[in-house]
């Protein structure tokens, strides 16, 4: 298998049976994140489009609306222009990444970026953010914490979701230390790598150097996240404990029905 070329047509990004591009007896892989040498890891194209599916269905089972754009097609984003923009530099709708595990039932996470501002637009008014996720039983999203962005991780109303917490040293390390952490409005204490459990309509508040990592609990189903917080910044706000890519390498072996928010097409 070879990876296609940066220098390939657009008309050639995607693995159709049949085009011309067939002709050159190579299997195209585009990858939007990570690259391997030899071995190749990531999350295919036909994966990420039935994952979608699954998370509009259930969205839709417990009456959480996305708005217009998370319905946007991949030939309906070839003809906007300039007017969205936001959407563009936002980076809203549809994320989802197995940070660089190869197993995105393991180690992944789906989110969907309802609204966002912009640090570095001096126009920004909007110094806030909201997501919605799908975390599935024991699906780790590994942990990190943020330089800046305080979140509020909120149970929408379906399972339940298992946050675990360190709070980070000088160095980026767990500090053993106990953490103080505000639970819908209550003081908790957790020891170092404790947990906190969310049921359904619970939150907690993720401060800048709060080590996180969550999943959801066994037995519970999958559970509906949102997340309101300040400003998210996926290009340098993330720390994560281990180095690992945000957005996945991803192998282009159908369409795509929905274009993740790293792919935008630049505006007419
Ligand atoms: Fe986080």
């Amino acid at each position: 298998m070879k990876i296609m070329p940066k220098d390939w047509p657009r008309d050639c990004r995607y693995v159709k049976a049949g085009n011309a591009c067939r002709e050159l007896g190579i299997v195209r892989v585009r990858l939007t994140g990570r690259r391997q040498s030899g071995l190749l890891a990531g999350m295919k194209r036909s994966e990420i489009n039935r994952y979608i599916e699954e998370a509009k269905v259930f969205f839709d089972q417990h009456q959480f609306r996305l708005p217009p754009f998370g319905y946007w097609t991949t030939r309906q984003w070839k003809s906007l222009g300039h007017e969205v923009d936001e959407i563009r530099s936002r980076h809203l709708g549809w994320d989802l990444t197995d940070f660089g595990s190869g197993d995105f039932l393991k180690q992944g996470l789906l989110l969907f970026t309802i609204r966002n501002g912009k640090l570095d637009d001096p126009q920004n008014k909007k110094m806030y953010a909201e997501k919605i996720m799908v975390v599935r039983e024991r699906q780790i999203t590994p942990w990190h914490f943020h330089h800046l962005k305080t979140e509020d991780i909120i149970n929408r109303g379906a399972g339940r979701l298992v946050c675990e917490l360190y709070n980070s040293d000088p160095h980026g390390g767990y500090a053993q230390t106990p953490i103080k952490v505000s639970c819908d409005g209550v003081v908790r204490e957790v020891a170092p790598g404790g947990k906190v459990v969310l049921g359904q309509g619970e939150s907690i508040t993720l401060v800048p150097g709060l080590y996180h990592t969550f999943y959801g609990e066994k037995g519970a189903g999958t559970a509906l996240i949102g997340e309101v917080s300040s400003v998210n910044d996926d290009a340098s706000d993330n720390r994560f404990y281990t180095p690992l890519p945000r957005f996945p390498a991803i192998e282009e072996d159908e369409a795509p029905a929905h274009l993740l928010c790293n792919e935008y097409p630049d505006g007419r």
